[in-house]
């Protein structure tokens, strides 16, 4: 097994709150690794911490091998950490296509010059990017969709294409932060075969917070949980299900 991501004591605090209190995560390459743990528990604040949104106040996140913690998020994405968000950010104006490809964009092999020049290159790069971007779409089922502007989707598709964006940054680790929010039952169940896939064929190893139980312990083999930013239980779905404190947690916090 091969550590992509691990971190050490990772904690932050805002004012007198410690959101996230030494957590330890480690994932492996090839993980389909769960996040989980009721509102506030943290999770979200852990994605910032990783992907350099929040500077961490104490411990440490290495991804592939690197120190990351007090990058900028660009950077980070560069490395190869591609997350989605809570609340979908898309830009609603621009097409289905164009959305993904803003994700392709980052690995863009031209430069300014060729941008301002419309250079071939430029055109050639534009193409690549428009292809890849395509074939995301077809992957997450959004090709049919491609020239309408983002704002027309339904909600279970714009998060389908937020995906098809995160993707289009070569990820090696894919955070996903409540992909299944607002969607229906069939909708889930897609989307988890998707995810499932996503780890599958694309080899991309996925760290997945999701408040549906039944997705999450469906697709994911390893699992562990917030409360009160601190980590209760690490386990198997089997193992988590049947811990007394994550059951305490759930039904305490409702
Ligand atoms: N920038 C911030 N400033 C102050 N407090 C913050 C900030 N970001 C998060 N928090 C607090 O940190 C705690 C954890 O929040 P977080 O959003 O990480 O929870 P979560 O587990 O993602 O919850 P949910 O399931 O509702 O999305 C909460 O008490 C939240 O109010
Ligand atoms: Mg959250």
């Amino acid at each position: 097994m091969t550590k992509l991501l691990e971190t050490k004591l990772l904690t932050i605090r805002f004012g007198g709150l410690c959101a996230v209190d030494c957590c330890d995560l480690c994932i492996d390459q090839g993980d389909l690794y769960g996040l989980i743990g009721p509102n506030g528990a943290g999770k979200t604040t852990v994605f910032n911490m990783l992907t350099g949104v929040y500077l961490p106040s104490d411990g440490t996140v290495h991804f592939d091998g690197k120190l990351v913690n007090g990058r900028n998020p660009v950077k980070v994405a560069r490395l190869g950490m591609s997350r989605t968000f809570q609340n979908i950010r898309l830009f609603d104006e621009l097409s289905v296509l164009e959305n993904a490809m803003t994700g392709a964009h980052q690995h863009s092999r031209i430069n300014l010059l060729d941008s301002l020049l419309r250079t071939k290159r430029h055109y050639r790069e534009e193409d690549r990017q428009r292809d890849k971007a395509y074939r995301l779409l077809e992957f997450m089922g959004l090709e049919d969709r491609a020239g309408l502007p983002a704002k027309a989707l339904p909600y279970g598709h714009r998060r389908r294409l937020e995906i098809a964006r995160a993707l289009a940054t070569d990820p090696k680790l894919l955070c996903l932060d409540e992909p299944a929010a607002g969607m229906n039952t069939g909708e889930k169940a897609e989307l988890a075969a998707l995810i499932r896939r996503i780890r599958d064929e694309l080899k991309v190893t996925v760290l997945l917070i999701e408040h549906d139980m039944k997705l999450v312990m469906g697709i994911c083999e390893k699992i562990q949980v917030l409360e009160y930013g601190k980590t209760i239980a690490k386990g198997t779905p089997v193992e988590i299900q049947s811990d007394p404190r994550v059951i305490e947690a759930y039904l305490g916090g409702g």
